[in-house]
């Protein structure tokens, strides 16, 4: 659904319906995931021992807070499509059939969660799963996901149930990397669309990707992630999309497989918080390694405590209920210093729907 100065002529109501359509499937994205929240957590109380962490109350007015905030990434989100960084079309994906078929088994996989919890395993894995080679920190059951990162059932499950923690806007959380990086490339002004190069660090199932194909149709994207079963989600979602597929490598994000300088923006989203501090600062050098100079680096991850102090009672529950263990760090960890030290300047931060970017230049010379 692209909208164009003729078509807004013709029927001058098309930009409005088009507005309140959006916002209206996302509130009932939002009131779908709130009630999946509810029922799962009442639960998982009943059918675990109480944590010896109890979740903490979160006041009316944060809830509050977080709506609106909600309410204005989705505002954003239309914004920045009306001003041409994306179709519209891409506001509208949906993977409604997946969706059913995976929130069944979202359900079906509960009581396996429940029983890890029971006997407090976080980093459970079948026999069958091949663990050689991964970093320890990465062998860990992120979200309480069964064999966490390394399944195909875990990378079926994985974009729904983000989408349900975020309330159905992880896309449009997602989409905020865009506009940054499009008018960081402005200084490649020079270089054919075709030409550009674009990679996402941590692709996982490719959702990032498949927003910025929408962004960049010309352009040579790549993704790489440490997760064989993610990438083959990837590779099948992005397959579907027309025109070049993007190429997808297996990867530590330490060390990235590309020579120096060879992409002219890079992007990642919601890793960051998933690694120790050291690992956070190794993957800030291979940014900065591989991105080029003048090129544009844009991270995309939970909000911290440093804009946020009001929202520790969430902060605290958030690892908890997901199991994430550097979760903690991440939400003090200073990565503009980080960045810094990595070479990169010109840093600028934006805070949206429980998010926080950052934006970040490579030097030229
Ligand atoms: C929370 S998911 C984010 C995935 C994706 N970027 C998104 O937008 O949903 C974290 C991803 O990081 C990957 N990952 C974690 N540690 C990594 C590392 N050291 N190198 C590469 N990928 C890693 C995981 O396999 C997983 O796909």
């Amino acid at each position: 659904m692209q909208f164009t100065p003729q078509l807004d002529s013709i029927f001058p109501f098309a930009e409005e319906i088009g507005k309140t359509t959006y916002q209206a499937l996302q509130q009932v994205k939002g009131i779908c995931s709130l009630a999946h929240k509810t029922a799962s957590t009442e639960l998982t109380k009943l059918a675990t021992p109480p944590s010896p962490k109890p979740l903490n109350p979160l006041p009316q007015e944060m809830l509050f807070k977080i709506q609106k905030m909600n309410n204005d990434i989705l505002e954003t989100d239309w914004e920045d499509a009306q001003k041409g960084y994306y179709p519209h079309s891409v506001l509208f994906e949906n993977d409604l059939p997946d969706v059913l078929v995976n929130y069944s088994q979202i359900w079906l996989d509960m009581p396996k969660i429940w029983q890890r919890l029971r006997d407090k395993k976080y980093q459970d894995f079948d026999q069958t799963i091949d663990r050689e080679g991964y970093p320890s920190y990465y062998l860990q059951n992120f979200h309480h996901q069964t064999n966490g990162y390394l399944s195909d059932q875990s990378a079926d499950l994985y974009d729904l149930q983000v989408e349900i923690v975020f309330n159905g806007s992880a896309n449009a959380m997602r989409r905020r990397i865009i506009p940054p990086l499009k008018q960081g490339l402005e200084v490649f002004s020079d270089v054919a669309p075709q030409q550009t190069r674009i990679l996402d660090i941590a692709c996982g199932t490719g959702m990032a990707l498949r927003n910025l194909r929408a962004a960049f149709p010309k352009a040579s994207l790549f993704g790489t992630d440490l997760s064989p079963a993610y990438l083959r989600k990837a590779n099948q979602i992005l397959s579907a999309i027309p025109g070049t597929l993007p190429q997808l490598l297996q990867a530590n994000a330490e060390e990235l497989p590309y020579s120096d300088g060879y992409f002219h923006g890079t992007s990642c989203v919601f890793l960051f918080h998933e690694l120790p501090p050291q690992a956070r600062q190794a993957v800030i050098n291979e940014a900065f390694r591989v991105t080029k100079p003048g090129g544009t680096f844009v991270i995309c991850d939970s909000i911290q405590a440093f804009e946020y102090p009001d929202f520790e009672p969430i902060m605290e529950n958030f690892p908890t209920m997901f199991h994430e263990p550097y979760y903690r760090h991440y939400v003090t960890d200073d990565l503009n210093e980080r960045l810094e030290t990595a070479g990169f300047d010109n840093i600028e931060t934006q805070n949206h729907f429980m998010s926080k970017y950052w934006i970040a230049r490579k030097p030229v010379g």
